[in-house]
């Protein structure tokens, strides 16, 4: 369950010196969440003389920039933005002429942005404002974020910017400062833990500065409640902040869950005769596709079994298990179990053209995986 508002000695003065009620372990009251907008105003306050105040969609509410700069901005940041920015601008001056333009051209300026599915979206919104809306964006964010590539928090920043609309905004950056800051555990992907932030969120708009106090909490998120070593010191609510006072801040937002790793198994052959061990290419496709491996023994086959099925070699020195060896993929664990079989000779019937006898001193050459190259540098 997240915890909004854990109890906390400094966060509890300095709450009853704004006067608002005391934070309760539990999501607090509506009252309490209104009284909260000191939050807000105290944000705004800092955005002020701390917040970025000359981006160059900021110079007037047209809301064709606004709507351009937070399209870009969504998982980019400001300076990688700006520039394509003015180029888009110099291109498309308005929203007719973006709505005119072919797509390839429209691409073309995005080129290097990534997520091209934006600025797809972004032509075909601007065809729709032209043809639904007379050219004129709408003003409201219920009504923007039916156009594509808007979603709430977006269509929130855009209704706010322009029009000083008292909506919610609730990306990335604000999801960090609200988890930190009122001590929010659970995944904020998660949609319980989403939707009580949206709550959290919509609570804290101010009833003055609505369109001020979107840029101070991105500002915020941005430059000083950093993911990694966020600047406690300097911000303007560390005071009342349920991480910095826990000592959390990097705990909090809580990091999506990873998903159990699935656990593979198999068994393979070290084959030796003096210093030499037999390798075996590995087909070009699959893991580690190319690469010198061992022999791998089938399922529930030990290596007499391999050395009878694949060589017609029948051996009755056994077998003796090394060390099992583990190596992560990226969507998988594998745990190799060793044989080892020592032959006085290296026996001529093992002359497959996929196989080769390699001295243990003149692996560098080998392209081996890491974690075969390891068991065979155990090797005495
Ligand atoms: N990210 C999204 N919107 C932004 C804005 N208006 N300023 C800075 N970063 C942002």
């Amino acid at each position: 369950m997240p915890n909004i508002g854990r109890e906390n000695r400094a966060a509890q003065d300095q709450l009853s010196a704004w006067g608002i009620a005391s934070l309760t372990p539990t999501y607090p009251s509506p009252a309490t969440l209104a009284a909260m907008s000191e939050f807000a105003r105290t944000l705004i306050d800092w955005q002020s003389t701390h917040g970025r105040n000359d981006l160059p969609w900021q110079q007037n509410r047209e809301p064709y920039y606004i709507w351009l700069s937070e399209i870009m901005l969504q998982q980019t940041q400001v300076d990688t933005v700006i520039p394509y920015y003015q180029r888009f601008l110099q291109r498309f001056p308005d929203v007719a002429a973006l709505a005119g333009a072919p797509l390839d051209d429209v691409l073309a300026l995005w080129s290097g942005l990534g997520y091209y599915a934006r600025a797809r979206n972004l032509h075909r919104a601007a065809q729709l404002v032209v043809s639904e809306y007379d050219g004129v964006f709408p003003r409201e964010a219920a009504e923007l974020v039916k156009l594509p590539g808007i979603g709430r928090s977006t269509a929130a920043a855009i209704a706010s910017f322009c029009y000083g609309e008292r909506v919610a905004i609730l990306d990335g950056n604000v999801k960090r400062v609200l988890a930190r800051h009122f001590g929010i555990d659970g995944f904020p992907g998660e949609r319980a833990i989403e939707q009580r932030m949206w709550a959290l969120a919509e609570s804290l708009v101010p009833q003055q500065g609505a369109d001020i106090y979107p840029q101070a909490i991105m500002d915020l998120g941005a430059t000083l409640c950093t993911r990694s070593r966020p600047l406690c010191l300097h911000c303007p609510v560390h005071i009342t902040c349920t991480a910095r006072i826990e000592g959390r801040q990097g705990e909090l937002p809580t990091a999506k869950p990873r998903k159990a790793v699935p656990q593979r198994e198999n068994a393979m052959l070290v084959l030796r005769a003096g210093n030499r061990v037999l390798l075996e290419q590995r087909p070009a496709s699959g893991i580690w596709g190319g690469l010198f491996s061992l022999p791998e023994l089938a399922p529930d086959e030990d290596a007499g079994g391999l050395l009878q099925r694949r060589f017609g070699l029948s051996v009755t020195a056994s077998a003796a298990a090394l060390a099992p060896v583990r190596h992560s993929f990226t969507h998988f664990t594998l745990t190799i179990q060793p044989w080892l079989v020592v032959f006085e000779q290296m026996p001529t019937t093992l002359n497959e053209p996929t196989l080769a006898w390699a001295a243990l001193d003149a692996l560098d050459a080998v392209g081996l995986p890491a974690p075969i190259r390891r068991l065979l540098a155990s090797l005495e």
